[in-house]
């Protein structure tokens, strides 16, 4: 090759490197960046009506089934589930928005059938599917921010290894329900669970020690299911 052709061939290269860097920035940008919304009650007295511990009820169904076709029809891409744990096992309670610690087998079922549900949920506009995203939050005898390693945490001050052993049996019972679902287009149906929705740094009592004991095999279970573990973070951003 002529010293004129070397460098064209380089020029060459270097455009081709242009074009592949663009695309790969495009398809990266419009894979990215996907509107959902936060749902988890059909009306709004969240009490009465967050939906995952009714979902059993089958008027309560088929609310969410005709607000979640509306919700992807207006063009939403996903869908995110908070749930928050932190109702004792076996206790009847009308605060319907707060779910078992651990997570009963009626809530697993939910959780199937509504996860279920969202993969059967295609856009009437362009067709394209719901996905989903679960947010958990510990309240109640699940909240560790009261108490410590000594006294136990949560309002029933449980012991580090039961409180411990309850997250675990509902990390698992989330990856039961949600495990294989898949949307029309064959992609699966749940794209990321977050272990903690509020983490703030040194700001909430414990918190150090929840992530620490908790992220690691919530990180390796919900990977080796075929989703994205994560944690979000909160600010506080008054400015004083
Ligand atoms: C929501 O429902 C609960 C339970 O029925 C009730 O106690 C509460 O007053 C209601 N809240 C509002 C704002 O209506
Ligand atoms: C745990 O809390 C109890 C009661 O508030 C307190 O007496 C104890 O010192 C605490 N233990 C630790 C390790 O912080
Ligand atoms: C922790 O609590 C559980 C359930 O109450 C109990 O079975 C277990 O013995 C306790 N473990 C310790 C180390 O206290």
């Amino acid at each position: 090759m002529s010293y004129s052709e070397i460098l064209s061939f380089v020029q060459f290269i270097h455009y081709f490197t242009i074009i592949i860097f663009l695309t790969f920035n495009i398809t990266n940008v419009l894979s990215i960046y996907e509107v959902g919304v936060d749902y988890h009650a059909f009306g709004t007295n969240f009490t009465e009506t967050a939906f995952l511990t009714q979902y059993h009820i089958s008027n309560v169904r088929s609310i969410v089934l005709v607000q979640l076709q509306g919700i992807a029809d207006g063009g939403a891409n996903f869908v995110t589930l908070d749930i928050w744990f932190g109702s004792e096992p076996g206790k009847i309670t009308d605060e319907h928005w707060l779910a078992t610690f651990p997570m009963s087998a009626q809530e697993t079922t939910n959780l199937n059938q509504y996860a279920a549900d969202v993969a059967s949920i295609q856009s009437k506009i362009d067709d394209h599917p719901l996905h989903l995203n679960i947010a958990l939050f510990w309240l109640g005898i699940a909240d560790y921010k009261i108490g410590n390693l000594t006294e136990g945490f949560g309002s029933d001050y449980l012991n580090a290894s039961e409180f411990t052993a309850r997250i675990e049996k509902t990390t698992d019972c989330i990856i039961t329900a949600i495990s294989n679902i898949r949307c029309s287009d064959g992609t699966l149906l749940v794209q990321t669970v977050y272990l903690e929705a509020e983490v703030m740094i040194g700001a909430k009592p414990n918190q150090d020690w929840f992530i620490s004991t908790h992220y690691p095999r919530f990180l390796n279970q919900i990977t080796v299911a075929g989703f994205t573990p994560a944690i979000y973070f909160l600010v506080d951003a008054r400015e004083e």
